[in-house]
């Protein structure tokens, strides 16, 4: 887990916040709540949306753009939300604001309570590569040899024959892309992932990953559920999410 100096705490208004790109293209939003100090995604779970420019009134954030509204001291969505917004550790010390980051295969929700063990061996499989702004990772009819997760930065998943999403994807932290490297009978890419800015990724080979977690059949089954729900989610009908 890494520590990242953020900003002084004077820097945050009262029941204010503000944003902040650190290191590897991340937007850190930093909301004060009382004594209390928040960090959450700095762009919009929604569309390419700087949270910083919606409203706040020390409880409840807006996003101006189409309004959807979080919990500050959550993350969780209400309303008209459909997505939660992504919360990093904040730790305060001697007026300076520090968040913590754990790594991107212990946040994806794809490999989420899944043994220490299998998750050791998963991480030993992860290469970490680098892409500029505009690198396509994928496009459809490649290969499907590796799925990748999202360590920094921001990915435009387009899904679908025509290359569009259905509601125009754009990836965060932990997210898990290119899983039909986990699929049978699903040679080619039906998408294409291209980096909207400087992005870390971390890629695994899936057939590696899928021996690791045919040796698991605990947390193989718990990652095979997870990720039929996130293939309902990307393949759903258009205006979904
Ligand atoms: S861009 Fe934020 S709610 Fe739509």
């Amino acid at each position: 887990m890494s520590k990242i100096r953020i900003c002084n705490s004077a820097e945050i208004p009262t029941n204010g916040m503000k944003d902040y790109d650190i290191e590897g293209g991340l937007k850190v939003l930093i909301a004060n709540a009382g004594d209390c100090y928040y960090a959450y995604q700095g762009i919009c779970p929604h569309q390419e949306v700087c949270l910083a420019e919606g409203y706040y009134d020390g409880a409840v954030l807006t996003c101006h753009q189409h309004l959807w509204q979080w919990d500050i001291t959550t993350g969780k969505a209400l309303g008209l939300a459909e997505a939660p917004l992504e919360k990093y550790e904040v730790k305060v010390e001697d007026g300076e604001i520090f968040v913590l980051q754990s790594s991107a295969l212990k946040a994806a929700q794809l490999f989420m309570d899944i043994s220490d063990d299998t998750l050791q061996r998963l991480d030993q499989l992860a290469c970490r590569e680098e892409y500029e702004s505009g690198s396509t990772l994928y496009n459809i009819g490649d290969p499907t040899d590796d799925l990748y997760i999202l360590e920094s930065g921001r990915v435009e998943f387009l899904i679908g024959r025509d290359g569009t999403s259905p509601a125009g994807f754009v990836l965060r932290k932990g997210e898990v892309f290119g899983w039909a490297a986990l699929l049978e009978h699903q040679p080619r890419r039906i998408a294409k992932a291209t980096c909207l800015e400087k992005s870390a990724l971390l890629r695994l080979n899936g057939e590696e990953t899928l021996k690791v977690l045919e040796s698991d059949p605990a947390s193989g089954y718990l990652v095979m559920r997870k990720l039929s729900t996130l293939i309902t989610r990307h393949l759903g009908s258009p205006g979904e999410k």
